[in-house]
């Protein structure tokens, strides 16, 4: 295992809630705020319970606290609960907040189905809205300011369909909650990652291998290939940099941007 980064000081005490954190890049992020000090509240779905109950484990070792809570982000009630639920139990300290659940489904339009892309939306645009406002309320309420992140993809560049749509959006809502919310001292931003060895990238393999007629595994090697220049698949440790960057000190001047780390692969 790499060396551990030391603690921060200045994030000793204070809580970093993240929803979808049981695997891929939430799994990422939750470990990499830990180790620079933060105690870590995990939103997730009941199927990923035995999953976050490791991630929980793997921070304990950390010295840090950590608590699983359970929320379908598609459900705002949910989400203000798992909120108070972790104010209740890590205390009144709320500093960072991370929408990151999100999910993605690989179809031609003509077979999307209004089921479908109602799915989408509701999982990766209105499950980061709300949590991004329920978030900014408690931090506003605690009056010590905040740093609020979000999944965005290069998908929130160049579109991909249902998804880029909600990603395009992710990109809007963040620019119009820093707006709002820099007078409380509170920033916003997002990441925006390429082609990263999650499961949901297994996924998306297993669809474009149906949908291409091709073996399963050949669709993601072809484009890491081809579209990332630094000649990696992006690791989940990458994102999480780029966050630990965001709402640390060094990114003091930065809000409301949707930050590419993704290898070159939009170029
Ligand atoms: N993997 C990539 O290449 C990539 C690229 C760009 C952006 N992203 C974005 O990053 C985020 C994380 O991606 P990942 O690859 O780690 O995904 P993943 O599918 O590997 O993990 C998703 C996590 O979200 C949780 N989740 C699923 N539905 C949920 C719901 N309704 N409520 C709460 N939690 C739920 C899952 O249990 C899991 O812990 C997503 O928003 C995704 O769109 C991923």
């Amino acid at each position: 295992m790499a060396a551990l980064a030391s603690p921060i000081k200045a994030a000793l005490g204070k809580t970093a809630f993240i929803t979808g954190a049981s695997q891929g890049i939430g799994r990422a992020i939750a470990c990499r705020l830990a180790r620079d000090g933060y105690d870590i509240s995990i939103a997730d779905i009941p199927p990923a319970k035995e999953r976050v109950a490791e991630v929980v484990k793997e921070i304990e070792s950390y010295g840090r606290k950590a608590i699983s809570v359970t929320a379908d982000v598609r459900e705002p009630k949910q989400i203000y609960a798992a909120i108070d639920e972790t104010i209740s139990k890590l205390g009144p300290n709320l500093f960072i907040s991370v929408a990151n659940a999100g999910v993605t489904q690989v179809k031609p339009l003509l077979e999307c189905t209004p089921e479908f892309m109602e799915n989408e939306i509701r999982l990766n645009l209105l499950g980061l809205m709300n949590t991004h406002i329920a978030a900014a309320k408690q931090m506003v309420k605690q009056n010590s300011g905040g740093r609020i992140i979000g999944a965005g993809s290069i998908a929130s560049y160049q579109n991909l369909g249902p998804y880029g749509a909600t990603k395009f959006a992710v990109r809007g809502f963040t620019e119009a909650a820093a707006k709002e919310w820099a007078q409380y001292g509170i920033r916003v931003n997002a990441y925006a990652p390429g082609i990263v060895d999650t499961p949901m990238w297994d996924h998306i393999d297993r669809e474009l291998a149906r949908i291409e007629n091709i073996s399963v595994g050949a669709a993601k090697e072809t484009r890491v290939k081809r579209d990332i220049k630094l000649g990696r698949i992006q690791q989940p440790e990458d994102v999480a940099k780029l966050v630990a960057f965001l709402v640390s000190e060094e990114g003091e001047y930065i809000t409301g941007q949707t930050v590419k780390t993704c290898g070159g692969a939009s170029l």
